[in-house]
């Protein structure tokens, strides 16, 4: 039997997972590190964090004996990792949920245009993406930008610390806003204009294509073979796509991570005239498009943290059960660190309305497990009119109330798989195809993948949910004015 493992670098830790050919979970490790939020509206990591988190899962997974074949790193996706001349990090990276470069996107829109920036990347511009993070530093940290030898993306420079390959792969360089997603390369329009040259940048991989081996210098302490290659992997949202069997255009996968994802594969023909984010999928020579909240478990951790320390997640759930649907009245926008779709704005706020006298402790939760799922039907809506085959999956997919209040908001069956390791399972998939264990994506998911169980909607709650998603949309129009102000 052979090995393989799939590594996950979040943004709340790095997690390891160890499958065997068929797919079947052997162990699993993970290592947790902190976001730092160091001004309103900013988040930054250490990269060396996720390689040292990196490296302590799969130690703690060869000293159980696997012997591993090949490894697929899949992340958080849209970060910056600056590394100068000397291979030395030249700032903590600035990542994917960080909204400071506001500014940086409005000099983008006036030198581009939103419309000549789709053309090219696929996407209207963001201050999320990295190419606007990269003009921050241009403009705040001219000192910085100067000494700029290697732009990275985050698992990227875990692969960079594992193998010295300086590599990224489609799904993820996608990203970054910097390719041309058709000619599916770094765009020479956005080099010159940010005064970068190709040798900043990554050499880019299909994600299955193995990208290099694991140094000679790190076997013996990783408990790995030298012969123990690294594939391109993906992000983490192509990555838990693949891991759900979401690959060809019809299938959707909601996940239910820090942000909230609803994904579904395109082909090329199909790539204009859309409202959403087109990015690259892993499955090589597909596209995807995806709406994204940004506040989805991010919202649901805070809630915790700050009011329920005491509680465990279940104990969480289960007093959201506690409450009628749509809370009393109670709406939640989770827009914790501005909202991505479909508003693209740094500026909207988290905010409860609605709070009454009797409103309860049981109502806050409900009302944030809510208003995530109003914040995924927004992206819902903006999909092309089909019938969808939905798969839900993450971290909160594990509660059924969430996964009904979800069903019930789409007014949709949601499906869960057996094998629930997102992203993990699909960075491994790649890998047991860049070995040859199977001939493509398509026969692996097919092979590996099996469905556990189908959320129906709730119908007693399908009119709550209607009028509470009236409410929420309005909320936000007659908020927006406000939240500039306030930012
Ligand atoms: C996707 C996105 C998030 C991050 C963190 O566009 O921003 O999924 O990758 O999970």
């Amino acid at each position: 039997m052979k090995y393989y493992l799939g590594i996950d670098i979040g943004t709340s830790g790095t997690k390891a997972v160890c499958f065997d050919e068929l797919g079947k979970v052997q162990s699993s490790k993970s290592y947790a590190y902190d976001m730092h939020v160091p001004l309103p509206g900013y988040a930054e990591e250490n990269p060396l964090d996720w390689v040292f988190a990196t490296k302590e899962t799969i130690k703690a997974i060869t000293k159980e004996g696997y012997k591993i074949s090949g490894i697929g790193l899949s992340g958080q996706m849209h970060g910056l990792v600056l590394l100068d001349a000397e291979d030395k990090l030249l700032r903590e990276s600035i990542i994917w949920c960080d909204n400071r470069a506001v500014e940086e996107a409005e000099d983008l829109r006036r030198s581009f245009g939103d419309e000549r920036m789709k053309n090219i990347t696929g996407n209207p511009i963001l201050p999320a993406f990295t190419l606007a993070k990269l003009l921050w530093v241009k403009k705040n940290e001219p000192e910085i930008y100067q000494r700029i030898a290697k732009i990275m993306l985050p698992k990227d420079y875990v692969r960079y610390a594992l193998t010295g390959a300086f590599v990224s792969e489609y799904s993820d360089a996608s990203g970054m806003q910097m390719l041309d997603i058709e000619k599916k390369c770094f765009s020479s329009e956005i080099l010159d204009y940010m005064d970068l040259s190709l040798q900043q940048v990554p050499r880019l991989m299909e994600s299955c294509e193995i990208s290099g081996y694991i140094k000679s210098s790190l076997a013996v302490e990783l408990g790995l073979e030298e012969t123990c290659f690294i594939v391109g992997g993906a992000g983490d949202q192509a990555a838990a796509a693949i891991g759900n069997g979401i690959i060809k255009p019809g299938d959707l996968s909601i996940v239910l991570g820090s942000s909230g994802v609803v994904f579904s594969p395109i082909y090329k023909e199909d790539l204009k005239d859309n409202t959403l984010q087109v990015f690259m999928h892993a499955v090589p020579n597909t596209y995807h498009i995806m709406g994204v909240t940004n506040g989805c478990g991010l919202s649901y951790k805070w809630l915790k943290e700050t009011f329920f320390s005491q509680l465990e997640y279940s104990e969480l759930n289960a007093l959201a059960g506690q409450a009628f649907p749509l809370a009393r009245g109670l709406i939640y926008l989770p827009y914790l660190n501005g909202e991505r779709t479909p508003h693209l704005d740094p500026y909207a706020s988290g905010t409860f309305i609605g709070i009454r006298q009797n409103t309860s402790q049981a109502d806050f939760v409900r009302a944030v497990l809510e208003g995530v799922a109003f914040s995924l039907r927004d992206c819902y809506e903006l999909l092309p009119k089909q019938n969808y085959h939905i798969r839900i999956s993450g971290g909160g997919a594990k509660g059924k109330l969430w996964r009904t209040i979800i069903a019930s908001v789409l007014k949709e069956p949601v499906e869960r798989i057996v094998q629930d390791e997102g992203g993990a399972l699909g960075v491994a998939i790649l890998a047991m195809v860049a070995d040859h264990t199977y001939s493509s994506i398509q026969e692996a998911t097919q092979k590996i993948i099996s469905v556990h169980d189908l959320t129906l909607p709730e119908t007693l709650w399908q009119e709550p949910y209607e009028n509470g998603y009236e409410l929420y949309k309005n909320a936000y129009q007659s908020l927006k004015n406000y939240y500039k102000k306030a930012f």
